[in-house]
C-alpha cells in the first residue's frame, strides 16, 4: 500500500489549480442512466472514486469513452480544462448494482432512483457500513416510495419498482440529505405530475445536478433553496454540462497555506462555494483575497482559534472539519469544533495527536488548544477527509511524517503531491510501503 511522506516546516508558495468536484461529478454521472441519448460532462476529476463509478455504470451497459488531456505537471499548469468524458445509456443491460461496487462507494447507490425512474425496476447494494458514521439510506428509500415505488429490502439488496411512471407527489425530507435529495430528484424528472421537495439539501452540488438535469430537458425551479419543483417529463435528452469546481479540494489548500504560513493563489474555482470556510479563515486572522478568476490565501505567523459548527450549506461543512482541526491545532488560543452531520466523525484525533496536536473530544464537541510546533510521526487514516488533515498537519510539523493508507486521499484528491510539492512542499508518494 502506497504511503505519503512529507518533510514539514516549510511555507508554502505558489499556485493550485482546483479540479472538478467529486461530489458533484458522482451523481452527475450517475444521471445518464435517465437518457438513452449522450450525456457529456467537463472538467471530470480524475480520481478513484470517479473510476469506480465509471465500473459500475459501464456494467449497467453504459457506455464510457474520454478525451484525455494529459497528465502530469504540465496538466495542472494548463488551467482548469479537466477531462471531458462521455457517457451513453442507449441500452441499459442490467438493473443491478452489486455489492462489490457499491460497498466501495456509497454513491454507488444514485444509480438506484435513475435506474428505477428510466427502466421501471432496480436492484442496488445496500452501501453497508462506513468509517464516519451508520449512514443509513432510509430517507432515500422513504422518498422513492413516497413518489410511488414499491420498495423491498431483502439479503442485502434493495428492491425497486413501480408499475408504469412513478407518480409526482410532495415529499418532506425529515432532515437534511444530499444523497438523499440528488436520488428523489433525479427519480421526479420522469415522473408523472409534479414534486415538490421539501426541506431539499441546497448543497452546491444539487444545484449542478439540477441545472444538468434541465439541461437534458427537466423542468426543475427553486434550485439553490429549500425547496424544489419538478414536472416530470416522459424523456430526457442528452446535453453537456460543466462539472463545478472542488469546493473541499479549494478549502483544503487554503488551509494547506494557512498552516504553513505561506501564500498559495487558487485558480479555476469560486469563492461564493465556500464562504463559511474563508469567514473562518479571516476571523483567525488569514488573508483572502478574491478575485473573478483566483483566490489568494496568506497566513502571517500568528492566528487565532476560531470556533466551528458543521452545518448543511451554507454552514460550515462537514467535509472541512477535520482540516480545520489541524489548523486550529497551531493557532493560538483554544477552539471548540462542533459536528452535527456525523456521529462519529472524530477519528483523526488520536491520530493528529501523535503529531503534537492538543485535542480533547467531549461528545460531538472537540476542544482544541493551539501549540506552536507540531512534529512529524507516522500516521494512519481512516477516511479521506481525516487522511488530507493528516497531510496537512504533517506541512506543518518539525521533521518527518508518513502517512499511511492514501489510497483513501486518492478517492478524492487529485495528483496531491504535484499540486503541493510545486508549492514547495517536501512531498513524495513511497509506493508499496
Ligand atoms: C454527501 C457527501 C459527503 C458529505 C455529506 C454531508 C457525496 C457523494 N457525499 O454524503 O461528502 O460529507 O453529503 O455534506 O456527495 N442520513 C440518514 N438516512 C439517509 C440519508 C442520510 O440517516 O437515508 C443521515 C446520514 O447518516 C448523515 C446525515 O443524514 O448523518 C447527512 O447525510 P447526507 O447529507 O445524506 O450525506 P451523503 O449524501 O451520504
Amino acid at each position: 500500500m502506497d504511503a505519503i511522506r512529507i518533510n514539514g516546516g516549510v511555507p508554502l508558495n505558489g499556485e493550485i489549480v482546483i479540479g472538478g468536484a467529486k461530489n458533484a461529478a458522482l451523481p452527475l454521472m450517475a444521471a445518464s442512466l435517465l437518457s438513452d441519448a449522450p450525456l457529456t460532462l467537463v472538467n471530470m476529476p480524475e480520481l478513484v472514486d470517479i473510476t469506480t463509478m465509471g465500473n459500475l455504470l459501464r456494467q449497467h451497459g453504459v457506455h464510457i469513452s474520454q478525451e484525455a488531456f494529459g497528465a502530469g505537471r504540465a496538466a495542472v499548469e494548463a488551467g482548469p480544462t479537466g477531462r471531458t468524458t462521455t457517457l451513453t445509456a442507449d441500452r441499459l443491460t442490467s438493473v443491478t448494482a452489486p455489492y462489490d461496487l457499491v460497498r466501495r462507494m456509497r454513491a454507488g447507490f444514485f444509480v438506484l432512483g435513475p435506474m428505477l425512474a428510466r427502466m421501471g425496476e432496480a436492484k442496488v447494494s445496500l452501501p453497508g457500513g462506513c468509517a464516519i458514521g451508520t449512514r443509513g439510506v432510509d430517507l432515500h428509500l422513504k422518498a422513492l416510495e413516497e413518489i410511488g415505488a414499491k420498495i423491498e429490502v431483502k439479503e442485502g439488496y434493495v428492491y425497486a419498482s413501480t408499475r408504469g411512471r412513478l407518480k409526482g407527489a410532495k415529499v418532506t425530507f425529515p432532515m437534511v440529505t444530499v444523497g438523499g435529495t440528488e436520488n428523489l430528484l433525479m427519480a421526479a424528472t420522469l415522473a408523472e405530475g409534479e414534486t415538490i421537495i421539501e426541506n431539499a439539501a441546497r448543497e452546491p452540488e444539487i444545484g449542478n445536478l439540477a441545472d444538468c438535469l434541465n439541461a437534458m430537458g427537466a423542468k426543475i425551479t427553486g434550485i439553490g433553496t429549500g425547496t424544489l419543483r419538478v414536472s416530470g417529463v416522459p424523456t430526457l435528452h442528452g446535453a453537456r454540462v460543466a462539472v463545478i469546481p472542488d469546493r473541499i479540494e479549494t478549502g483544503t489548500y487554503a488551509i494547506a497555506a494557512a498552516i504553513t504560513r505561506g501564500r498559495i493563489v487558487l485558480k479555476g474555482t469560486r469563492y461564493d462555494l465556500l464562504e463559511s470556510v474563508f469567514t473562518a479563515l479571516r476571523q483567525a486572522g488569514v488573508s483572502v483575497e478574491a478575485t473573478e478568476n483566483t483566490i489568494t490565501v496568506a497566513a502571517p505567523n500568528g492566528l487565532s482559534g476560531v470556533d466551528a459548527v458543521t452545518e448543511p450549506y451554507p454552514g460550515f461543512p462537514t467535509d472541512m472539519q477535520a482540516q480545520w482541526m489541524a489548523l486550529m491545532a497551531t493557532a493560538d488560543g483554544a477552539s471548540m469544533i462542533t459536528e452535527t452531520i456525523f456521529e462519529n466523525r472524530f477519528m483523526h484525533v488520536p491520530e493528529l495527536r501523535r503529531l503534537g496536536a492538543d485535542v480533547n473530544v467531549h461528545g460531538g464537541s472537540a476542544i482544541v488548544r493551539g501549540r506552536k510546533d507540531l512534529t512529524g510521526a507516522p500516521v494512519m487514516a481512516t477516511d479521506l477527509r481525516a487522511s488530507v488533515s493528516l497531510v496537512l498537519a504533517g506541512l506543518a510539523a518539525k521533521g518527518e511524517t508518513l502517512v499511511n493508507r492514501v489510497y483513501h486521499l486518492d478517492r478524492g484528491y487529485e495528483r496531491l503531491e504535484e499540486k503541493l510539492g510545486a508549492c514547495g512542499a517536501r512531498i513524495e508518494r513511497i509506493s508499496g510501503a
